[in-house]
């Protein structure tokens, strides 16, 4: 079946779009929404960059030439940002919005919760409050990495990931952060709002070039091991179908939030089905299964849901259990270095 034929099965009654539109109308007005949702990170944990950037200088001098900071100042000020805003009644961008969960990071500053920088550090690993004591001492002021006793690195990796860090040994667990965002999962923005239904995001292709910042285990920001971009590749798609499918299940109208999700998820699905025949892994062969097995429709988020559940365990056993070597059939996929996103 094509992706045209599958979107044209989202289908909404009259009566579901009024009470959509309802919904709508307690989502924007409601303020408890506000304190339910504003938020990517805990603003009582967020430490700032500034806090890593005590240590980690070089990785934020290459972020600060990135959009994920820029944004900062930038989206108050630009036009099509004004545009999205008004369209879907948000004064100031910056403060009581919708826009703050993605494009900013928000602190705890004088008491109370304050943006005080664009997409950071810990956006992407985790709000840092509980972990960053834990992630970098290696046993003692005295103690330097290469000396750490092999049971205490063990036990500071987990100690940190299980007060929230999201560490790149992790796959998924940084990953699925990207997705969260670019898949842009919020249909009034996209519908109402007019905003970019999601990016044509692809984890390689979107990490390798200007948000790239290999420069602290070793100095000049090499790109990712082969191996390592393998792993990328393949579960970025998991990643796809899932937030995909995720997105598609809350999904209330046939509008552009609907069909870029149920494209988003039928390409995916498309081309996880391909690299299954390069590939041979169990989680692949069960995720291409589950998503043989859901109806990309409307009205359907029971399925949808427990799907996309069953991708994500999958995914995540996947990005466990590899480490790339054995996946020489992606290379092909792989995209080349001139195609990586700049900043
Ligand atoms: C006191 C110095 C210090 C500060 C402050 C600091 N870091 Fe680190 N960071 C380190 C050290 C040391 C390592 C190396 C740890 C290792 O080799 O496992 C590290 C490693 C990391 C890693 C890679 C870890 C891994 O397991 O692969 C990430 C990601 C990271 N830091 C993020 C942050 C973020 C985000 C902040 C701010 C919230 C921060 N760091 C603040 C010293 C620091
Ligand atoms: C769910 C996450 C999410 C939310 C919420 C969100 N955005 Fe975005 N926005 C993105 C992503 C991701 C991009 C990058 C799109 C791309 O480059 O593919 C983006 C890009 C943009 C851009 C184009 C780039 C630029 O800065 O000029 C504008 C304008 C924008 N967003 C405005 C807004 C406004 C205004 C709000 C609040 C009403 C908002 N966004 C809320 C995720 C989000
Ligand atoms: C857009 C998301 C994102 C942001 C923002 C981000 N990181 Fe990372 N970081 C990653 C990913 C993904 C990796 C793993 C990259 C890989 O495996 O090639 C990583 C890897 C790292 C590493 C290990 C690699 C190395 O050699 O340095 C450290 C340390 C780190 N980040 C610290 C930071 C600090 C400090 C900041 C803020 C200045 C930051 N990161 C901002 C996503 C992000
Ligand atoms: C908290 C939400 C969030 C997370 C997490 C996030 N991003 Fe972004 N990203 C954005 C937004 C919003 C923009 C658009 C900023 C702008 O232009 O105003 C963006 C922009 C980008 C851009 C620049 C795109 C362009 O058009 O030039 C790249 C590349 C990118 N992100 C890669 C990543 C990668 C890779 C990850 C995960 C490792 C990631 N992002 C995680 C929100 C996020």
């Amino acid at each position: 079946m094509n992706s045209s034929k599958q979107i044209s099965q989202i289908r909404v009654s009259f009566c579901e779009h009024k009470i959509s539109s309802l919904l709508l109308l307690l989502f924007l007005f409601s303020p408890l929404t506000f304190a339910n949702q504003e938020f990517h990170l805990d603003p009582s944990k967020v430490k700032g960059p500034d806090a890593c950037g005590e240590c980690h200088k070089d990785t934020i001098a290459l972020w600060k030439e990135t959009k994920h900071s820029s944004t900062f100042s930038k989206l108050p000020r630009s036009e099509k940002g004004r545009e999205i805003a008004d369209k879907i009644g948000i004064k100031r961008i910056k403060s009581e919005s919708e826009c703050l969960s993605c494009h900013f990071t928000s602190a705890m500053v004088e008491e109370k919760i304050k943006p005080v920088a664009g997409i950071t550090c810990e956006s992407c690993h985790g709000d840092g409050q509980d972990w960053i004591d834990v992630h970098s001492d290696f046993g003692g002021k005295e103690v330097k990495a290469e000396n750490e006793d092999p049971a205490h690195k063990k036990e500071r990796y987990a100690k940190s990931e299980s007060a929230g860090m999201l560490r790149p040994g992790n796959l998924y667990a940084v990953a699925n952060n990207c997705y969260g965002c670019h898949t842009v999962p919020k249909e009034q923005l996209v519908n109402v709002g007019g905003h970019a239904a999601g990016s044509k995001f692809e984890l390689v292709r979107w990490s390798q070039g200007g948000v790239r910042h290999n420069v602290w285990y070793t100095k000049d920001n090499t790109e990712a091991a082969l191996e390592r971009r393998r792993m990328m590749f393949i579960v970025g798609q998991m990643l796809d179908l899932e937030h995909g499918m995720r997105g598609l299940a809350i999904a209330k109208e046939k509008a552009a939030y609907a069909k870029a999700m149920a494209k988003r998820t039928r390409s995916a699905q498309l081309r996880l089905q391909k690299i299954a025949e390069t590939v041979e892994s169990s989680e692949l062969t069960g995720i291409v299964e589950t998503a043989g097995s859901v109806k990309l429709k409307l009205n359907n988020e029971d399925e949808l849901l427990a799907a996309a559940e069953s991708i994500s365990t999958y995914a995540k056993q996947f990005a466990a259990n590899h480490d790339g070597k054995q996946f020489a059939g992606v290379d092909s996929f792989l995209p080349s270095a001139d195609k990586y996103k700049k900043n």
